[in-house]
């Protein structure tokens, strides 16, 4: 089974896995033949990656820390989460307490703190498990899968750096929460494909305060939670906004959700332009982390992700075409391929004079 853009699968080729809709339900079955009209509608659901079983990826099975429908569970609540807290807006500045219980209804933290326990429980029963953050969700559905995916992300690493359970699910919380601020703009600001006016551009900076000023007051919300929302744009050099604070000002926490938040929003497909290819995710992390991202953090968001997924094909620098059977934890550029023509195995680890030159599909 392989993942394939939605826009190349041909009629007649079999589901490998089932289509969900946004709110949860089923839209088509595994091991459904897909037909022309069926491709029509799941282009125009925006569905963008669709599992094909085919001979070619015959044997592998794609992995992920959690499956496909949690992570769909998860998004939904978040997307219960932002809609709701928007409403927070209709109330003056003299109905503060009103707001602040109204908001604290609408963050539903014991559903998300639940929904974190269950992600913990399987981070701790997959060990070696990695995180695969290719979309397969519609472009609506985008900003509540980021805020699991960072969520995820985060939990990972700091199970890796040998956090505590409790320390983790903050990471969690910080995860799902960072883009709360989003929630006070505008639509048509955070989903417009053109350039933003500067206006426009000021608006959406300052929403990492605006997320803050939504959560500062909810007593059940940790200090280090808060601060991950408020400080997730800044960056070691001080680069970021909106306080341009510096490396020694950041705590660990703020590095993690950080590093989470721009790897996953390179890694996967937005509104306004397609995801990166996995060398140009690389080569863009590298980059970054030379001033802007926390190097250790980085190393360690490494060893838990997959770069190159299992069931995507790849053309090596000696002309061959292999398709990933295996990504290995602490080598995301060196997975086991299999050669799509002769199916000899190619273990990129052992064989170093090897590279992966770009994604065929
Ligand atoms: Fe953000």
């Amino acid at each position: 089974m392989r993942g394939k853009p939605t826009k190349e699968v041909q009629p007649g080729e079999v589901l490998g896995r089932t289509i969900f809709r946004d709110d949860g339900t089923v839209l088509v079955t595994k091991g459904t033949t897909l037909s022309q009209t069926m491709l029509k509608r799941l282009i125009q659901e925006d569905i963008l990656i669709v599992y094909i079983e085919d001979e070619l990826s015959e044997g592998i099975e794609p992995t992920n820390v959690i499956s496909d429908q949690q992570l769909l569970r998860g998004a939904v609540e978040m997307s219960k989460v932002f809609k709701e807290v928007k409403n927070s807006m209709r109330f003056t500045a003299d109905q503060k307490d009103s707001r602040l219980r109204y908001v604290y209804d609408s963050l539903h933290i014991e559903s998300l703190g639940q929904f974190l326990d269950e992600i913990e429980k399987d981070l701790f029963e997959n060990r070696d498990a990695l995180y695969q953050v290719f979309n397969m969700f519609s472009a609506d559905m985008y900003t509540y899968k980021h805020s699991v995916d960072v969520a995820v992300l985060a939990m990972l690493i700091g199970k890796e750096l040998g956090y505590s359970m409790k320390d983790i699910k903050m990471l969690g919380f910080g995860g799902l929460l960072h883009d709360i601020g989003k929630s006070q703009i505008p639509v048509e600001v955070l989903n417009k494909k053109d350039k933003l006016t500067e206006e426009e551009w000021q608006l959406l900076q300052k929403h990492p305060e605006m997320g803050y000023e939504l959560i500062k007051d909810v007593i059940s919300l940790n200090g280090h939670i808060k601060q991950m929302v408020r400080y997730h744009h800044e960056r070691n050099d001080g680069s970021g906004y909106p306080f341009a604070l510096m490396d020694s000002e950041l705590t660990e926490f703020i590095k993690i959700i950080v590093v989470a938040d721009i790897f996953n929003a390179i890694a996967s497909s937005r509104v306004y332009r397609e995801a990166m290819t996995p060398e140009k995710i690389m080569e863009y992390i590298h980059q970054e982390t030379v001033y802007r991202l926390d190097y250790k953090v980085v190393n360690t968001l490494l060893k838990v992700v997959h770069v190159y997924p299992e069931g995507i094909i790849v053309q090596l620098s000696d002309g061959r075409q292999g398709i990933v059977v295996e990504s290995r934890k602490g080598a995301p550029t060196r997975p086991l391929l299999r050669d799509i023509h002769t199916k000899e195995l190619i273990d990129l680890s052992k064989e170093l004079t090897l590279l992966i030159k770009f994604v065929v599909n």
